[in-house]
């Protein structure tokens, strides 16, 4: 038996005045996304922001149904849209904000496990990292240099 640790590295920017203009401009794009989250059972609206290499932006917030996990979240709305509309493109970052009506969110809202298996996906597919900046509503902006330091020990097509 041997022990292995896995490490991880994350970045931790204090407000959004630390970061680049560019990944401002995203957040505020995953913002209004946000505001447009379909999610009346939660009372939790996540948006999302993709940034392509054919400088497209796509959007993307969670769905809810009454039939509850028939709902997507944010981000596999958006990166299942991306992927539909523009095959060949690669995603270059992604900003996700979520913040909930009952209470306020100012803590980084990292992707849930299910959302970090389908941007593994595209980010093995097309090979190159996918940036990914995660915020509550105010407060922290937490930022992956790739969907891989969140997401040890992935399962992917290799196992197949
Ligand atoms: N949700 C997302 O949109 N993204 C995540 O990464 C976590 C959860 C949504 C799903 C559901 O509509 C609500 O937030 C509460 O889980």
């Amino acid at each position: 038996m041997k022990k292995v640790n896995i490490e991880t590295t994350l970045y931790v920017y204090d407000n959004l005045k630390e970061l680049p203009k560019d990944v401002v401009l995203l957040m505020e794009q995953a913002i209004e996304a946000r505001e447009k989250a379909y999610a009346p059972y939660s009372q939790f609206h996540v948006g999302t922001a993709l940034l392509l290499d054919n400088n497209e932006v796509i959007t993307g917030s969670n769905q809810e149904n009454a039939s509850y996990p028939s709902g997507l979240c944010a981000e596999r709305t958006a990166i299942y849209y991306a992927g539909a509309k523009y095959p060949n493109a690669k995603i270059v970052r992604m900003a996700i904000t979520a913040g909930s009506k009952l209470k306020t969110t100012s803590e980084p809202i990292p992707p849930c496990g299910a959302c970090r298996q389908a941007i593994a996906e595209y980010e093995i597919k097309q090979n190159t990292p996918i940036e990914i900046y995660f915020m509550g509503e105010t407060g922290k902006i937490g930022k992956s240099n790739s969907l891989a330091n969140l997401l040890p020990l992935v399962f992917d097509k290799s196992s197949l």
